[in-house]
């Protein structure tokens, strides 16, 4: 494989410090892939990840690696490398508090060894506790790509086989298709009256050529991601590649759209935003150490401070101030809110805002609500409660009075596997993947016949070290033939780079490790076939051929 030419933010960690990078391949520096776009529908090959992080906000996993309690070695490698608020998931799986996790599957062609990542991730979740869902994306599958009923009830088969092959254990989990799940469809007319056409122009660049039906798999997945909360709200999970982050945004906001009550931080009655709040936190921290007793402080005198942090006088009777002379918009716009509240006191407190609540939810959450407490038409102020502890009042209210009380759900992503041809794994080129329904001896074949990164003679190879970092082979070593064992993975690594290991060998001996591992999945396959029979799932849909059908709006 040939690098791209690289740039100062393209090289990847593992070629700088491959102890921390935990020796990963840098997972699709695919040629030509150096545009991030996050699409869920494109094809997606991330050639910087760095980038997620940067432009849209996707935070590093190994931050928070310590709080996970037994790691999984996707997650030890580095292969599992960003999430959105996994901290609350984690947090419940240590204190074995209710947690869920959720992914689906598009039934488009065979489950490969990529799909078996997402596989595992479900499973590590279930074994640590969490409730755990695996849905077939069949609606998705028919509005967006078009495919008929017949060839989605084959995939979806052999997808739900291979996860209960890995181990899901149905019992403390639930497998279902999106066409079969009313309640799911229930919840995804309701998060429709949440959304609205020109987010989806936005997000997912719908026009006035996007069918209905793709439009209603949108919704179709943001119930998915919900449903795990529908008894009971709880921190969930959902493991994706970082083309379904959209998706996940979407979801997070349509959760907290559907909330009776968005609780704030306040200090006096007016609302302000996140960086007006910040200065007059500011304001009234250092305000409310001058202040004498019997001295208060009021909004006035902050408006002052913003102004002039030096010619505040706290027992002036109505100070003004000239507003004109600001630059900063914020600072300018706290400081007029200030000024029109006047001699209002300035103290901190917990906001509850009414979004969706009945008033019958409302009264009951005034009622509920301990120590001080300041009724407005639209929103209740309490003096005494921490913002956790008005966030899980809140919460209760909503759940006690008919609402869901959705957590924001969370993610973790993983790299995308490279293609064993070199650039991407697609479901379409079977060369550059391993599916798991693969012959094991074709599987053998496959990678016997992989790109490496090898050098061109063995004699280089053995000066040089191979480049085990741009190595599709050494990826199946670091994904799945290394299974838990780290120690082997790491040696692997070694040899390659120190120039003990030459590639024939290497390949020889990843091809039979790969042989086995078909080989036993698709035996442990063959004995889920009758688990699969007996679960209440339905595996042939009624549904009949319709007009159109092969179409979708791609
Ligand atoms: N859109 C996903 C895909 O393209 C499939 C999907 C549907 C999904 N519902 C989901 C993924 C819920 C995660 C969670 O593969
Ligand atoms: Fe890849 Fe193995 Fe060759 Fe190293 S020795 S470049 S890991 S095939």
């Amino acid at each position: 494989m040939t690098d791209d030419t690289p740039t100062d933010t393209d090289a990847d960690d593992s070629r700088v410090d491959p102890e921390r990078r935990r020796h990963l391949p840098d997972g699709g520096t695919a040629a030509g892939a150096d545009d991030v776009t996050l699409d869920p529908w494109g094809s997606s090959t991330i050639a910087d990840y760095r980038k997620l992080f940067e432009e849209f906000g996707i935070e590093e996993f190994d931050e928070l690696i310590e709080s996970v309690p037994n790691p999984h070695y996707l997650m030890r490698r580095g292969v599992i490398f960003g999430h959105r608020d996994y901290g609350p998931v984690a947090e419940a799986l240590r204190n074995d508090d209710p947690a869920a996790v959720l992914s689906g599957f598009m039934p488009t062609g065979d489950p490969h060894i990529g799909h078996k990542l997402v596989f595992d991730e479900i499973i590590w979740h279930q074994q640590q506790g969490a409730e755990a869902y695996g849905l077939i994306a069949d609606l998705e599958a028919h509005a967006a790509r078009g495919l008929t009923w017949a060839e989605i009830d084959e995939h979806a088969r052999d997808y739900l086989l291979s996860l209960l092959a890995l181990g899901f254990d149905p019992d403390e989990g639930e497998l279902y298709r999106q066409s079969g799940n009313r309640e799911v469809q229930d919840l995804a007319f309701e998060l429709g009256s949440k959304a609205r056409f020109a987010e989806f122009e936005g997000i997912y660049g719908f026009d006035s050529e996007t069918s209905i039906s793709h439009m209603q798999s949108v919704v179709t997945q943001m119930a998915d991601i919900l449903y795990p909360q529908m008894e009971e709200p709880k921190p969930t999970v959902i493991p994706v590649g970082p083309d379904q982050d959209p998706h996940v945004r979407l979801s997070r906001d349509l959760a907290a759209r559907m909330r009776f009550f968005k609780v704030t931080e306040a200090y006096f009655s007016q609302e302000l935003d996140d960086a007006e709040r910040a200065l007059v936190a500011e304001a009234y921290g250092t305000l409310a150490g001058r202040a004498d007793a019997g001295q208060e402080v009021r909004c006035v005198h902050g408006a002052q401070y913003l102004v002039d942090p030096d010619a505040v006088t706290l027992d002036a009777d109505r100070p003004t101030v000239e507003v004109s002379e600001l630059d900063d918009p914020v600072r300018a716009s706290a400081v007029k809110k200030l000024q029109n509240a006047g001699m209002e006191p300035l103290r901190p407190r917990v906001r509850f805002l009414d979004r969706n609540a009945s008033p019958d939810a409302f009264e009951d959450l005034v009622e509920r609500i301990d120590g001080e407490k300041r009724r407005y038409d639209e929103h209740v102020d309490a003096f005494d409660l921490s913002p956790e502890d008005a966030e899980a009042l809140a919460r209760e209210v909503e759940v006690d009075n008919g609402g869901y009380g959705f957590h924001m759900p969370s993610s973790v992503y993983h790299r995308f596997m490279t293609g064993l041809t070199g650039g991407k794994m697609s479901s379409s080129i079977p060369a550059s993947h391993i599916s798991l329904l693969d012959d094991p001896a074709e599987g053998y074949d496959k990678v016997k016949s992989a790109t490496t990164g090898g050098r061109d003679t063995a004699e280089e190879q053995r000066e040089l070290g191979g480049e085990a970092d741009k190595c599709p082979v050494y990826e199946l070593y670091a994904y799945l033939l290394s299974g838990d064992d780290d120690d082997f993975a790491k040696r692997v690594y070694d040899e390659c780079v120190g120039g003990e290991r030459l590639c024939g060998d290497c390949k020889e001996q990843a091809a039979q490790l790969m042989k086995e591992f078909l080989a036993e999945h698709q035996e442990k396959r063959a004995e889920a076939e009758e688990l699969l029979d007996g679960l209440d799932i339905e595996l042939e849909s009624p549904r009949r051929r319709v007009a159109g059908e092969g179409g979708g709006d791609d």
